[in-house]
C-alpha cells in the first residue's frame, strides 16, 4: 500500500478553517494509518494575517493567487464564505485543474451549475459535504449510499440557528426575541441573523440537496420560503396542546400530478407530470415524530427512498469541529480518488441535469393550523367554518382559550388536507370579516412518515 503526501492550500482560517488545521495536524497519524495519506498544509490564506494568534503549521498569507498557483498546492480548500472573493478563488483553482473542497452553500446554490461545469471542463472536481448539514454526511449518502433509490421526499431540519431559537421557545417558554438574544450570546446566531431566521440559509441547502436527490437543477428562487421571526409563544403553546412541536423544515417532495390542478383559479398552470414541491417554512411536527426530538443546534434530514424507506441522518449541523470533520472527509475523498470518479461519472450535479419542474406553491396540499383572533360573540365560528367549507376545506379540530380582555379570543383550527390556493383565498375572506382581528396565523402540519412514504 503506497503512502502519499498531498499539498493543501486553505483559503480562510476562521471557525471552520481552524478546525481543519486542528484535524490535519492532531490526527495526522490516524489519517495516515487509515489511508496512507498525509496532508501537507502549504499555505493558509486569510484577510488580515496580523490578527491571528496561536500555533499554525505555516505562516499566514494574504496572497491567495500565489498560494493557489503554487505547483505544490494539489487541493484548494475554500472556507472564506460569501459569493465574491470565494468565487474568484475557486474559479482560479479550477482553471488550473486543481480540485476544490468548499463549505460554501451560498456560492454553490447561486453558481453551482456554472462552477461544476468549469470543474468538468478542466477535468477536476468540487467536493462540498460541509455545505449542507455541517458534519452530517448527507451529501456523501445521496451520492453513494442512497443511489439505488428513487427519492420520494427529503424533509430536514438544516438550520441550527433556527432550531436553537425554536427549541428555547418550546422548552423555556421564551419569546422569539429572548431566544434570539440567547442564541447570539452563545454564538449560535450571527449579529445579523437575517439569512438564518428568514429561512434563506435553509433554502440554499435545500436547493443543493434536492438537486442531488432528484437529479434536477434547483435554484434557491424555486423554493417557497417563510422564516421563523413571526412565530409567537402562543402558537408554540397551542401546538403543544394539540400534540405538536414547531420546527423550521426544508422539504423537497416528488409530486406526481394527474389531470391538472384542483385549483379552478389557476387551471392552466398545473400540468400532469412529475413536479417537485419545494418549501421552507415553520411546520407543526407531531411530538412522536423523530424530528420533534431534534433539539438545539442539531440537524436531521429524513430521506424517503423507494427501496430503503425512511432513513434519518442526524448530527451536528454546524460548529468548528463537526464542519471540519466534513471538510477533511472531502479532502480524503478527493485525495483517494473516489470523489473525482463520482464527480466525473454521476449525472446528479446541477450542470448535468435538467431544471426542476416545480409545483406551483398554490397547488401544495397540506394540513393546516390556523390561529384566529375573533370577537367574543355568537356566530363567528359559523361564519369561519362556512368560508372554509366554501373553499373545500374541512376542519379536523378546534381549540379555544379564554382571554383576559374578554374582547378578542384566540381560536385555533386544524384542518384535514387542503390546497394552498383555496386556503389563501379563504384566509383573505376570513381576515375581512368584521369579527376577526387580522392577520390570521397560518402554519402547515406534516404527518411523517405516512405523508411522504411512497409516491
Ligand atoms: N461556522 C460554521 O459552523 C459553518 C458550518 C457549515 C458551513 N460553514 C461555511 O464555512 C465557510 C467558512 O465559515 P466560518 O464560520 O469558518 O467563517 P469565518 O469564521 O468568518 O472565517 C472566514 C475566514 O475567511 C477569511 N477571509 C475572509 N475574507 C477573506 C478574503 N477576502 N481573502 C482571504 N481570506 C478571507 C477570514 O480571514 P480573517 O481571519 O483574517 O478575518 C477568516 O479566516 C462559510 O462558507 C460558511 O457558510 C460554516
Amino acid at each position: 500500500m503506497s503512502e502519499r503526501s498531498i499539498g493543501v492550500t486553505l483559503l480562510g482560517c476562521g471557525v471552520v478553517g481552524g478546525g481543519v488545521v486542528n484535524i490535519l495536524t492532531q490526527q495526522r497519524d490516524l489519517l495516515r494509518q487509515r489511508t496512507g495519506l498525509t496532508f501537507d498544509i502549504r499555505h493558509i490564506v486569510v484577510r488580515d494575517a496580523g490578527k491571528h494568534r496561536g500555533d499554525l503549521p505555516v505562516p499566514l498569507t494574504t496572497d491567495a493567487a500565489a498560494a493557489i498557483d503554487d505547483p505544490g498546492t494539489q487541493i484548494v480548500v475554500e472556507l472564506i464564505g460569501g459569493t465574491t472573493t470565494a468565487g474568484t478563488h475557486i474559479e482560479r483553482a479550477l482553471k488550473l485543474g486543481k480540485p476544490v473542497v468548499t463549505a460554501n452553500k451560498s456560492l454553490l446554490s447561486a453558481r453551482g451549475g456554472e462552477l461544476f461545469a468549469l470543474a468538468r471542463k478542466h477535468d477536476t472536481c468540487i467536493a462540498f459535504e460541509a455545505s449542507c448539514g455541517g458534519g452530517v454526511p448527507i451529501v456523501e449518502s445521496l451520492m453513494k449510499g442512497l443511489l439505488a433509490n428513487r427519492i420520494d421526499a427529503l424533509v430536514g431540519i438544516v438550520n441550527g440557528t433556527c432550531n436553537v431559537i425554536l427549541t428555547r421557545m418550546t422548552r423555556n417558554g421564551w419569546t422569539y426575541d429572548e431566544a434570539l438574544k440567547e442564541a447570539q450570546r452563545l454564538g449560535f446566531a450571527e449579529a445579523d441573523p437575517t439569512l438564518d431566521v428568514s429561512g434563506r440559509d435553509a433554502a440554499q441547502k435545500l436547493a443543493l440537496l434536492a438537486s442531488l436527490a432528484f437529479n434536477v437543477g434547483v435554484a434557491e428562487s424555486d423554493i417557497h420560503v417563510e422564516g421563523i421571526d413571526t412565530i409567537q409563544p402562543t402558537d408554540i403553546q397551542f401546538a403543544r396542546d394539540l400534540g405538536y412541536v414547531i420546527k423550521l423544515l426544508a422539504i423537497a417532495e416528488r409530486h406526481v400530478q394527474g389531470v391538472g390542478s384542483k385549483d379552478p383559479h389557476h387551471p392552466g398552470q398545473a400540468k400532469p407530470g412529475e413536479f417537485l414541491n419545494l418549501r421552507v417554512h415553520p411546520t407543526l411536527v407531531h411530538k412522536d415524530d423523530v424530528l420533534a426530538e431534534v433539539g438545539g443546534s442539531f440537524n436531521a434530514i429524513s430521506v424517503y427512498g423507494h427501496a430503503l424507506g425512511h432513513a434519518l441522518f442526524y448530527g451536528r449541523g454546524a460548529g468548528q469541529m463537526p464542519t471540519a470533520s466534513a471538510v477533511v472527509s472531502d479532502l480524503l475523498g478527493v485525495a483517494l480518488g473516489t470523489t473525482p470518479l463520482a464527480f466525473k461519472q454521476l449525472r446528479i450535479f446541477p450542470d448535468t441535469t435538467p431544471r426542476a419542474s416545480v409545483l406551483p406553491f398554490h397547488d401544495l396540499q397540506s394540513r393546516y393550523y390556523l390561529r384566529l383572533m375573533v370577537k367574543d360573540q355568537p356566530g363567528v365560528m359559523g361564519q369561519v367554518s362556512q368560508i372554509l367549507g366554501n373553499h373545500g376545506i374541512s376542519l379536523s379540530a378546534i381549540l379555544q382559550r379564554e382571554t383576559d380582555d374578554g374582547q378578542n379570543v384566540p381560536i385555533v383550527i386544524t384542518t384535514h388536507r387542503a390546497t394552498e390556493g383555496p386556503m389563501r383565498r379563504a384566509l383573505d375572506q376570513i381576515n375581512a370579516l368584521p369579527t376577526i382581528t387580522p392577520p390570521t396565523v397560518c402554519l402547515r402540519i406534516i404527518d411523517q412518515p405516512k405523508e411522504f412514504a411512497g409516491g
